[in-house]
């Protein structure tokens, strides 16, 4: 993970289901372009051609960190954390856990210059259709996805095999979901539930997923 703000995963790592993967699934590289700028005073960005507000991520520094860390061109998959990318979804997720290694680039300000995106990034992802002040956010929720896909991830709590988007649900999302007590303010659990018979209940379940899952 390159960032101009490695400390903002902190928390991450200390919850599941980084935490429980940590070490063993998963070892996670926080890294600062600044670290291996070739530039002076630990610049990394600098002004837009053509004018405009704000920094652009310079492509060099880029270049640089990733050849310090890997000898030049990582050999696996490069991801640049842009909104123009490709949309994250439950499916990119799995695409993305089924790798041995990836790098995440993260960029602030104004975002990358190009040239990362086309040379030095295999693929560019977004979050979603909105603009967030940096690539950090992004990269913990990749982070997070990718991670509870990961063996011995999730917690007995936690089932990750039926849950919203997988195959288990036809990729629908998830059916409704109910805990003690049956009753309050005379709001009920729905009998079903409560009637011990599985596959009537295996059955609801299913209905429920198809019926929240249309359009
Ligand atoms: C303020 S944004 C740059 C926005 C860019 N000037 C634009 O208009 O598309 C700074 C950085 O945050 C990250 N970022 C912001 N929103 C994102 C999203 N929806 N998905 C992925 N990364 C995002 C990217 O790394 C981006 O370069």
């Amino acid at each position: 993970m390159f960032t101009l703000v490695p400390h903002a995963f902190g928390w991450m790592t200390e919850q599941r289901p980084i935490a429980a993967v940590l070490g063993g699934e998963l070892e996670l590289r926080l890294l600062n372009y600044r670290d291996w700028t070739p530039l002076r005073a630990g610049q990394v960005d600098d002004e837009p051609y053509g004018g405009g507000a704000g920094m652009v991520l310079r492509v060099d520094t880029v270049a640089s960190a990733l050849d310090a860390v890997y000898g030049g061109q990582p050999g696996h998959r490069v991801v640049a954390l842009t909104p123009s990318g490709r949309p994250l979804t439950q499916e990119v997720v799995e695409e993305l856990a089924a790798e041995d290694a990836l790098t995440l680039l993260s960029a602030r300000f104004e975002g990358f210059d190009e040239r990362i995106v086309e040379h030095l990034a295999t693929d560019a992802i977004s979050i979603g259709p909105y603009v967030l002040s940096g690539g950090e956010l992004p990269a913990m929720v990749i982070l997070d996805a990718v991670a509870r896909r990961l063996p011995g991830a999730l917690g007995s709590e936690e089932s990750g095999l039926v849950e919203s988007f997988s195959r288990e649900l036809e990729g629908g999302v998830e059916y409704p979901q109910y805990t003690r007590p049956a009753e309050f303010r005379g709001w009920n659990v729905p009998d079903v539930l409560l009637s011990g018979d599985h596959r009537r209940i295996e059955e609801w379940r299913m209905e429920q997923s198809r019926l929240r899952s249309v359009g």
